[in-house]
């Protein structure tokens, strides 16, 4: 008997058709490639290998990217309007035109240490306006009053912000002042006069703080009990709305850092809504869209309302914003105070003033 011959079994023509695919060289691609420790150990050469690493650290990157853009756009890279006023006709003028930058974070950023990163952006006044909820704002003076005797803050900040509750009331009341969230937590960075404080430099460098869920934290348990010794005090949310609305609408260019999300993010993006979307946005948050909220609302849902421009590059970066936000700020708004010595070597006497600055904060405002 012959030996049996084996059968060789054709490849399936389905299968190799799907899967043996003839390759096409690709030319204009970029490489997915990490840092190369090999290189040392070099941070900024690192966070700039994000952009190439795939995944969130690409987003990162791409928010790097993002953050820059709207801080290096000026009026005087757009066409002239025939409309323009003739001062905005003039170069230099509309060189000084940059883009009003709204900056939200979510309360438990201000209990974290991200605070003294938030307060960097403030000092600097990198940064136009801010929204927050009230733990952002009722933790930032906690922490001046009493940084060390955990149990004592309550008792502290009632100490403190009760007199000046009181000057509210009779400011109102003798010289009809309208007070707002935004013109109260300017009066207490200008009470609390210390620069460790974020709202401190709000009130030096004139950066409003919006606020439109203020009573839902300790200063609305505070006002509750005040209001029963000194009844009368009027929060007006109307002036606030109009103001920041009004921001959104009257800026050549606008940007949007929010961190976090739920009232912060909302606000930021409804004021943007009135000028038919953010030019510029970064999104950095753990929110999932798959519940329906807003908090987890990506930058494609925002554009389909308007809130952000249908033709922005809008990023959203996925993560935790303790670790992402200060690396974030290494990458973009840092580089703007301290200009990287190689790419700008005139730059080494600013840098220096910047860093003095930074170390001996400047008087406190009276
Ligand atoms: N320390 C506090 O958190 C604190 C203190 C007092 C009062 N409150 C009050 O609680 C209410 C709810 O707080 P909120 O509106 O500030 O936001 P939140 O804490 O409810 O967060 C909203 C969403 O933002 C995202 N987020 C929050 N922290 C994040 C982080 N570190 N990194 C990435 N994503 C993050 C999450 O998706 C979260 O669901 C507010 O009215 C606030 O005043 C908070």
């Amino acid at each position: 008997m012959q030996p049996q011959q084996q059968q060789k079994e054709e490849q399936p023509t389905l299968a190799k058709e799907a899967v043996l695919v003839q390759s096409v060289p690709m030319t204009d691609g970029i490489p997915v490639r990490g840092y190369d420790f090999n290189r040392g150990l070099d941070y900024a050469a690192m966070l700039d290998a994000f952009a190439t690493t795939g995944f969130q650290a690409t987003s990162f990157g791409r928010a790097v990217d993002e953050v820059n853009r709207m801080l290096h756009w000026r009026l005087s890279q757009e066409p002239i309007k025939p409309d323009e006023d003739d001062a905005m006709k003039i170069m230099a003028n509309r060189e000084k035109v940059k883009t009003t930058i709204f900056l939200g974070y979510t309360s438990n950023l201000v209990s974290a240490g991200t605070r003294d990163t938030i307060r960097f952006l403030a000092q600097h006044h990198l940064v136009d306006a801010i929204v927050t909820t009230t733990g952002g704002i009722e933790e930032d003076f906690i922490k001046c009053l009493a940084p060390t005797f955990l149990g004592d803050f309550e008792l502290d900040f009632e100490d403190w912000i009760n007199p000046i509750l009181l000057q509210i009331l009779n400011e109102q009341k003798s010289q009809h002042i309208n007070w707002t969230p935004s013109k109260i937590i300017d009066r207490l960075g200008r009470e609390i006069n210390n620069p460790e404080s974020i709202y401190y430099w709000c009130h030096r460098n004139q950066i409003p703080v919006f606020c439109p869920a203020f009573t839902d934290g300790s200063i609305g348990d505070m006002i509750f009990f005040f209001s029963f010794n000194h009844p009368g005090l009027v929060v007006d949310l109307v002036e606030d709305i109009r103001k920041i609305n009004m921001m959104a609408m009257k800026a050549p260019k606008t940007g949007m850092v929010i961190l976090g999300g739920g009232v912060i993010k909302h606000h930021i993006c409804n004021a943007n809504l009135m000028r038919n979307g953010a030019d510029f946005s970064v999104y950095m948050n753990t929110a999932q869209e798959f519940d329906g909220s807003d908090a987890g609302a990506r930058p494609d849902e925002a554009k389909s309302w308007g809130k952000i421009r249908a033709n922005a590059s809008a990023v959203k970066v996925y993560g935790e914003c303790t670790l992402l936000f200060p690396l974030l700020v290494a990458q973009t708004f840092a580089k703007a105070v301290f200009p990287p010595a190689a790419s700008a070597p005139a730059t080494a006497t600013s840098s220096a003033a910047a860093s003095d600055a930074a170390a001996t904060p400047a008087a406190p405002a009276q």
